[in-house]
């Protein structure tokens, strides 16, 4: 005999409550309250993944940890973001926009691991439209099979007839458990097939691979409520109009999360872009004012980026900012520094910038790069393109330290450049011939070399 349950969610956190409230006790928001049908089936009916259950507790010190075995992939983007391969036995989530790339890099990867046998789970797409994608991408696997099923049921049962080394559930908003009445993609359906590939994941040590939909917002059920139960969370981000894709860890039982991977979309699938700062920068002939190379850490590693600023007479009372790809505040912030500390009036004028490439920096290391695309602007001077700079600047106008010197100096040698303007409270630890280290402690000090 089996009865009706019913329960309220949270939207947001996946919080449940017997009654429907206004504000969810739990993430303070409002309005996130839905009703599901959560119809259990009695319990020893439930078959979900189950092979040798069995529960005792043991000593800690009889417990045999060995570094855990990982599969390394062919795409070392890949490897790197998830802490040096995949691990057996991981629950990986890889959330991102609707169309920012998730399936067509997921496809690309499984594809060449050619000695793994691949259950590639598709509740979005048929095998026409899989194998359209495939013929683009343009690699062949013997033993990767596609499977369009939605039920979590169907799913374990080829998984036991196939027995595959790596299962990629895309996506996890449309599969379904038959123990549940609720219709897929709501809270309860996630969280219980999340949890049946969890225990399947554990049990077997197969990799499990689940891909998750985030709303511009980054609210609706999933991902979200996800991020607690599986190992790893992968975010995969980029802009729409840009064909550079991040891939960022935000959560890694198995690794750093400074870590992060970087795409180019092409037209026959994503290429790994190993070198990023060759890209990002625009070797241009001309010389043109406004432009200064930052180095920024992304994860771990430098990038030199182009930072562009416009500085013009305002029309209208009120001067305009504009920033994307930078935090607006900082802007102000670095306009009122050079307004008090150098003197330079930009009350008077609108100021736009701009990081090039489509992306967002938050490292404070490129305020400096960033007040001199402003005041190479504002002087109608440009910059020589063979310089770059690397310091954060603090309230008083003067130059801070970053971290990581060594290794920004080193990427700015490798890349060509000939000199590179740091703070003098950076201490180096090792000698960098290829390129002059200029050490500064205020914005005047570079103004003058720069400016004369
Ligand atoms: P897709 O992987 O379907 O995104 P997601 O699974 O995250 O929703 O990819 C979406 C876009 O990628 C789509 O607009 C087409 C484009 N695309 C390319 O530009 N090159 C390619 O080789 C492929 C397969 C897709
Ligand atoms: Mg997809």
């Amino acid at each position: 005999m089996s009865k009706i349950k019913k329960a309220f969610f949270c939207k947001q956190c996946g919080y449940e409550s017997p009654k429907w409230t206004g504000k969810c006790p739990a993430c303070n928001e409002w309005n996130t309250f839905t009703e599901e049908i959560i119809h259990k089936e009695q319990p020893q009916s439930k078959e979900s993944w189950k092979e040798n259950q069995q529960n005792k507790s043991i000593v800690l010190q009889e417990v045999v940890a060995e570094e855990k075995q990982r599969i390394i992939t062919k795409d070392d983007e890949l490897n790197r973001v998830l802490g040096g391969g995949i691990v057996l036995g991981s629950l990986v989530l890889v959330a991102g926009e609707p169309g920012i790339g998730k399936s067509t890099l997921f496809l690309q990867d499984a594809l060449m691991m050619h000695d793994l046998k691949i259950l590639y789970v598709s509740g979005e797409e048929s095998e026409q439209q899989i194998k359209m994608r495939a013929n683009r991408i343009n690699i062949q696997h013997d033993e990767f099979y596609i499977l369009t099923e939605t039920s979590t049921q169907s799913v374990f049962q080829e998984i036991k007839k196939i027995k595959p080394d790596l299962v990629i559930i895309d996506s996890i908003q449309t599969i379904q458990s038959p123990y549940l009445d609720s219709s897929p993609g709501t809270i309860s359906q996630i969280r219980e097939c999340t949890a049946e590939f969890q225990r399947f994941a554990k049990e077997t040590q197969t990799p499990v691979f689940l891909i998750g939909h985030i709303t511009k917002e980054g609210t609706i059920a999933g991902p979200k409520l996800l991020e607690h139960m599986v190992d790893t969370v992968l975010q995969f981000e980029g802009d729409q109009h840009y064909a550079y894709r991040i891939l960022r860890t935000t959560k890694n039982r198995f690794g750093s999360t400074a870590e992060l991977g970087i795409y180019e979309m092409t037209g026959t699938g994503m290429k790994p872009v190993s070198n990023p700062s060759d890209i990002l920068i625009n070797q241009k002939e001309e010389q043109l004012s406004g432009i200064a190379i930052g180095s920024t850490m992304e994860g771990l590693r430098p990038l030199l980026i182009e930072v562009q600023a416009l500085v013009t007479p305002s029309v209208y009372g009120t001067p305009q900012r504009t920033a994307s790809g930078f935090d607006l505040r900082r802007l102000q912030l670095l306009l009122a520094v050079l307004e008090k500390r150098g003197g330079f009036h930009f009350g008077t004028k609108d100021v736009f910038v701009n990081i090039a490439g489509g992306l967002k920096i938050e490292d404070p290391a490129i305020d400096l790069a960033m007040v001199f695309a402003l005041l190479s602007s504002y002087e109608d001077i440009p910059l020589s393109q063979k310089i770059c700079f690397a310091g954060e600047i603090g309230l008083s106008g003067e130059i801070r330290a970053v971290n990581r010197v060594d290794q920004r100096i080193s990427e700015a040698e490798k890349l060509g450049f000939e000199s590179i303007y740091i703070s003098k409270y950076n201490r180096k630890s090792e000698p960098h011939k290829g390129i002059k280290t200029i050490s500064v402690a205020l914005i005047e000090e570079v103004y003058r070399t720069i400016f004369k």
